[in-house]
């Protein structure tokens, strides 16, 4: 069986005990800040759990993506070492949302594994939770599964949640008996179930969902019992195809075979093959969070890439592979995992862009750290030690990404040994680190204070086609700032997909409340309200945004989708949106593309916008399923979660896009677009910034009223205005040269009226003079020339510009090697003699201050300054 078919047998098998297939999300999390990647099968679903959401079908089944390299779940120190831990697999789940619980779940599993896929019953282990009798009798009861093959354990290995918080429960896995030497565990196999024993595997999770964990610890009860089950695909596969290890599946072994062809060196399944299987494993998970629209980069989410892509890049040099390699494996991987994860194929050319430049730089990087090492060795050594501390250790490995082996056996080679205590200390300290940085925002059903004033439905969105309603209060949050109010049905807006809330008011003849914001939690469309007027009472109430606002929201909406049409047609179809904001005063669009677009390329985006928008295309919004919307071409942005039924936004043959926001009527609504700005973001990701309608309209007045400004003073035309300017800029260049030139001249003729009046003071020449300068570079350059012209001596020169003294000191070589004597040093003492400070080097120094009428008396002092400081 190929894992193409355990794949579908799975998900096949809930679908006939009427289970939804539900697409897996993407492995970046759509909007949940407790995660930095996808790590279970339910995640998607904890809304449901929570019941912030409602689910739209009471029981459901798919193949999620995950990632476990950061937070609770991590398993990235097991891969490659063993042969069953990935930092990307797949997990087959399926999910009971307050429907079926513990029997079924058990049931089902058994018949799938033992009934369909006909795993040997006394090689299955049945685990529970310490306390959860009723699973131990349901195992015992429906099953046929030996009685001592049912095990207890505690909250470590039974007890499963998602993260620091969220749902949870206890749980019930199934481990298999893979075989392999009878003589361990002798004749109590059991012993080996959940302690890392060879001869087991956890091959399903089933979890009864009926907790919530707050941040403070605390588990509450949910108002529902819900099943959340996970199944690693690559372990069930390497069962069911007879392998000992999930790399000799066909999930990898064409991956592993395209690494062994580009490095010239077979995989071997033992110990040699680690860095085989940790390239295999890591590309993957690079594959599969760049198409989901992660990337490399210096914190969070995409350090953890650059990390991986860093490890993988190392273990490639150890095989031999000194240059870019990782890239060349992406298309194995789509041709692996394309059919049943078909978002990879459209983006090979991009996911293999970012991972050559990533693996680019990194080969600087390492480099650099090569030096650094040695320049670490070089200190330590020099320092008669003979341990490098944690510190380094810690920067080779967090700055330049040389794992911590790494740094140990270069070491070791050098003679030197390691602290790997500290380095694991400040190991510890990041991490927590991290950790705070990913703490759960509530959302508000954790602290029931809503007000329920109507039990029935509510939220209904109406304001695609209605501006105004009349509707009724169906809960109301107070707080001493805002009143949160949900109503039946609503014409605003809730802040999505970049679109922002609507504002307006809700009122009836007794209150009137100022709408600030509309945001969405869970299934509610949340108003944050101020009261304007009145009482606040829940009496019937007119709904109403402002209309004004809202147009100008939508008209940068609409513009948006238009622009992505016209990146795609000018730069290519690599272009994906990677974020945008649409508010009422402009549009923000952030794409990937590696190139800063040239200004000819800009002007071509808003041409192509603006001739679409006279093509005055109407919108066509349809709703159709995700599949067929795909079929059409339609564009789906990668941060969202779609459901089945999508929404979707044509305008004429141009741009047609999955969005679920609002829209123009026809294009020319739009009335006019500018880019007002385009720069980078991150590594890959640009930014567009834009205006549409009346504040393009603005923005094109405000620069005419600027040019014919300029035109006026200039007198030119509109044509010439570039070259006048030049014009004008060569020729102050020019008048600014000759200046210098003249003034210098001008000094330089005082020269030889003072150079007689120096004086010999301890058998050197010193002058000291006040002379007019127009400028400290004039002083600096006249400087300059006396010393030149004294050939030997000390020279000090004061002026005054505009209002303030200042002074230069000059000292030949001969008198500073003999004498002693430092242009800097004496600058510092006439600086301070004249209300300010002054240095340099022993050649030339300058000082200022602020006392001008203390010039004469410092200049003259300079003689006897010097005569005390010569004895
Ligand atoms: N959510 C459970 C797990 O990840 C099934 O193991």
């Amino acid at each position: 069986m190929t894992s193409q078919e355990i794949r579908n047998q799975f998900i096949t098998f809930f679908q006939d005990k009427n289970h939804k297939f539900v697409r897996s999300a993407g492995v970046v999390p759509f909007d949940d800040p407790t995660l930095l990647f996808t790590n279970a099968g339910m995640n998607q679903f904890k809304g449901i759990f929570l019941e912030t959401e409602t689910a739209g079908h009471p029981r459901a089944v798919n193949s999620q993506k995950c990632i476990r390299v950061s937070g609770k779940h991590n398993d990235l120190e097991e891969v490659g070492r063993d042969t069953y831990h990935h930092t990307f697999f797949e997990m087959l789940g399926n999910w009971s949302f307050g429907d079926y619980y513990k029997t079924e779940a058990i049931q089902w599993a058994w018949e799938l594994f033992t009934d369909v896929w006909k795993i040997p019953k006394d090689k299955l282990y049945a685990t529970v939770y310490k306390d959860d009798d009723e699973a131990f009798e349901l195992w015992e009861t429906l099953t046929d599964i030996p009685r001592e093959n049912i095990l207890r354990f505690g909250n470590k290995d039974n007890f499963w949640e998602m993260g620091e918080t969220g749902p949870c429960g206890p749980c019930s896995e199934i481990h298999v008996d893979i075989g392999g030497d009878p003589a361990i565990h002798g004749s109590h196999p059991e012993l080996g179930v959940n302690t890392d024993s060879p001869r087991f595997m956890e091959l399903w999770n089933l979890v009864f969902i009926q907790y919530f964990r707050d941040q403070s610890g605390e588990l509450t009860e949910l108002p529902n019992k819900h099943v959340d089950t996970g199944a690693g695909l690559e372990r069930v596969v390497a069962y069911l195809q007879g392998k000992d290890s999930n790399y000799d599946t066909d999930l990898f072994t064409p991956i592993l075979d395209e690494i062994s062809s580009l490095s010239g060196i077979a995989y071997e399944p033992d110990e040699k093959g680690m860095a085989h299987r940790v390239i295999a494993d890591h590309i993957r998970m690079l594959t599969f969070s760049i198409s989901d629209g992660a990337l490399p980069s210096n914190d969070g989410r995409g350090y953890v890439l650059r990390r991986i892509l860093r490890r993988a890049a190392r273990y490639g040099r150890n095989l031999g592979m000194n240059d870019a390699f990782l890239y060349k494996l992406v298309p194995t991987v789509v041709s692996v995992m394309g059919d049943a994860y078909p978002e990879l194929n459209e983006r090979v050319a991009f996911i293999q862009k970012v991972i050559k430049s990533e693996e680019d730089s990194f080969s600087q990087t390492l480099g650099r750290g090569l030096q650094i090492f040695s320049g670490i060795i070089k200190d330590t050594k020099a320092a008669g030690q003979t341990t490098l501390s944690g510190q380094d250790v810690f920067k080779l490995y967090d700055t330049f990404g040389f794992p911590v082996d790494l740094t140990s056996l270069m070491a070791d080679e050098e003679g030197f040994d390691v602290d790997l205590e500290a380095f694991e200390n400040l190991m510890k300290s990041q991490r927590e680190k991290a950790r705070e940085a990913t703490q759960l925002k509530q959302t508000h059903t954790q602290d029931s204070q809503w007000e329920i004033l109507n039990a029935g439905a509510h939220s209904e969105f109406l304001g695609y086609t209605h501006p105004k309603l009349d509707t009724s209060i169906a809960q109301v949050l107070k707080s001493d700032k805002n009143i949160d109010v949900i109503l039946t049905q609503t014409p605003f807006y809730a802040e999505s997909g970049g679109q922002v809330g609507d504002t307006g008011r809700i009122y009836n003849a007794k209150m009137e409340l100022e709408v600030l914001d509309t945001r969405r939690e869970g299934d509610s469309i949340v108003h944050a309200t101020k009261l304007f007027s009145g009482e606040f009472n829940t009496d019937p109430v007119i709904a109403v945004i402002d209309s004004q606002r809202r147009k100008a929201i939508v008209r940068n909406h609409s513009a948006t989708h238009l622009l992505n049409a016209a990146l795609r047609k000018i730069l290519g179809d690599h272009v994906k949106q990677a974020g945008s904001l649409v508010d009422a005063t402009h549009l923000r669009f952030d794409f990937n593309h590696f190139e800063k677009m040239t200004p000819a390329e800009i002007s071509e985006a808003e041409r192509l916008v603006n001739a679409e928008i006279r093509e005055n295309n109407f919108a066509s919004i349809r709703n159709m399923s995700f599949d067929e919307a795909k079929t059409e071409g339609a564009l789906a942005f990668f941060g969202e979660k779609y459901g089945d039924e999508v929404r979707t936004v044509k305008f004429g043959e141009y741009s047609h896009e999955l969005c679920g926001g609002v829209h123009v009527q026809a294009t020319g609504d739009i009335g006019f677009f500018r880019i007002e700005s385009e720069a980078a973001i991150a590594a890959g990701v640009r930014r567009i910034e834009a205006v549409t309608g009346k504040v393009a309209e603005e923005n094109a007045r405000l620069e005419r009223e600027t040019i014919n400004q300029l035109r006026h003073l200039l007198t030119s035309d509109v044509e010439d205005l570039g070259s006048k300017t030049q014009h004008l800029l060569d020729e102050k260049k020019a008048l600014e040269k000759q200046v210098k030139v003249l003034s210098f001249d001008q000094a330089a003729s005082i020269l030889s009226d003072i150079l007689g009046n120096s004086k010999s003071i301890g058998g050197v020449n010193v002058l000291s003079e006040i002379v007019e300068v127009p400028d400290t570079e004039a002083l600096k350059d006249l400087g300059s020339e006396l010393i030149r012209q004294m050939k030997s001596g000390l020279g000090v020169l004061g002026t005054v510009i505009e209002g303030s003294p200042y002074v230069v000191c000059v000292v030949s070589d001969d008198v500073i090697a003999q004498h002693k004597l430092k242009a800097g040093d004496i600058v510092r003492e006439l600086g301070q003699k004249l209300g300010g400070g002054g240095g340099g080097k022993p050649q030339l120094a300058t000082a200022g201050g602020k006392d001008a009428a203390a010039l004469k008396t410092v200049i003259a002092g300079v003689f006897d300054l010097i005569g005390d400081r010569l004895g």
